[in-house]
């Protein structure tokens, strides 16, 4: 489904219940009717068969696209770039020197590109329509070069990774509600780097004049109306990434960091275990269960830290055979070490495998060939 988030700014998003990407298109309408295409973000393989209609609807084709515009490196995102280019020859690439240097890996024409730092104060004047846009750096938000883009003409800011969020809104539509909340700061506190990158980041966006109306982000939910002020105001004061592994963070936020960190690896490299594991403790209603889910990731614990911990350490051995359990537990007690976090099973464990090596509680001869 298209969306008009703004004055000629569209948005499609993909179809993944828990964590969406959004696509942008805006165009920039002349006073002879022509209009300059630019795709935000133009997404992967996934996003073609949304992508495709989205421009034929709109612009003609895909062949249309004027300009792409890259928030920052991630595959979710410049998956495409190379076949949105080749699709639509006269196209060009608008991105940070940062991001360029990692885009430019998928084969891309250099003189094709031209980076947001050669712009005069960082702002775009379209010659045909007089349009105007200015780049927003976000710093380390996630990437050192992360780039936003807002567009003096529908007051919309397109954010990239910087205030998405993980779906915790129940319904249809694309708009965020106080439901959207929790989502973007748990997307927030695991992706953001340091919790002085996002205060700056928010710091540059009320510095932007006018106001920006509505903030697209690249996942999750549009926000606009009072939710832009109101989010913004909480952004400024969360505490992310490796703040929540600094000594003065309560130790809760710190374990939770954790678990979540283990249940990816176990994602990637077991996944019948994964799903074995949100079976056991995301039974929804499950008040036995010690651990709180927002959108498949944990967010909270029910009981305390060291408890939890030792839950799921005991769970392991049920829901893995005795092989892969075995790894479970040099990960378990590896990602917790990472971390620093204390936890005495570990103490035991780490006595234990004297006789193990550390090799074989990791299990790494049989992961490698
Ligand atoms: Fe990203
Ligand atoms: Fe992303």
């Amino acid at each position: 489904m298209i969306t008009e988030i703004g004055k000629n700014f569209f948005m499609i998003r993909s179809n993944e219940e828990e964590f969406h990407r959004n696509i942008y298109l805006k165009q920039f309408i002349g006073q002879d009717n022509s209009a300059v295409n630019m795709l935000f973000d133009p997404g992967t393989k996934l996003d073609l068969a949304t992508l495709l209609p989205l421009m034929k609807e709109k612009a003609g084709g895909i062949n249309q696209t004027n300009l792409i515009f890259l928030s920052h490196q991630d595959p979710d995102l410049t998956a495409n770039a190379g076949t949105v280019m080749a699709s639509a020859p006269k196209s060009f690439l608008i991105t940070s020197v940062d991001t360029w240097r990692l885009v430019k890996m998928y084969g891309l024409d250099e003189k094709r590109f031209r980076s947001v730092e050669s712009f005069d104060s960082y702002a775009l004047k379209l010659k045909k329509s007089g349009h105007r846009v200015r780049f927003i750096p976000a710093r380390y938000c996630h990437f050192r070069g992360a780039m936003m883009l807002y567009d003096y003409e529908s007051k919309v800011l397109f954010t990239g990774d910087f205030m998405g969020g993980v779906n915790t809104r129940k319904g249809e539509g694309i708009y965020a509600n106080e439901e959207s909340w929790e989502g973007i700061k748990l997307f927030h506190q695991l992706y953001m780097p340091s919790t002085r990158a996002v205060r700056k980041t928010v710091e540059r966006i009320f510095s932007i004049s006018p106001f920006p109306e509505v903030i697209a982000p690249q996942h999750g939910d549009v926000i606009q109306g009072e939710f832009v002020m109101e989010f913004l105001e909480r952004m400024a004061l969360l505490q992310v990434g490796i703040d929540l592994v600094d000594d003065n963070a309560p130790e809760i936020d710190l374990v939770i960091l954790g678990i979540n960190n283990f249940l990816e690896l176990i994602q990637i490299n077991f996944s019948e275990v994964h799903a074995a594991f949100l079976e056991r403790f995301q039974r929804s209603g499950d008040f036995t269960s010690p651990l709180v889910f927002t959108a498949g990731k944990v967010s909270g614990l029910k009981i305390s830290p060291d408890s939890a911990l030792l839950q799921i350490f005991n769970v392991l051995p049920e829901i893995a055979d005795p092989e892969v359990h075995k790894h479970l537990k040099g990960m378990f007690i590896n990602v917790l070490d990472q971390l620093d976090i204390q936890f005495q099973i570990m103490e035991q464990e780490l006595a234990a495998g004297s006789g193990q090596g550390a090799e074989e509680v990791m299990g790494l001869d049989d992961m490698l060939e």
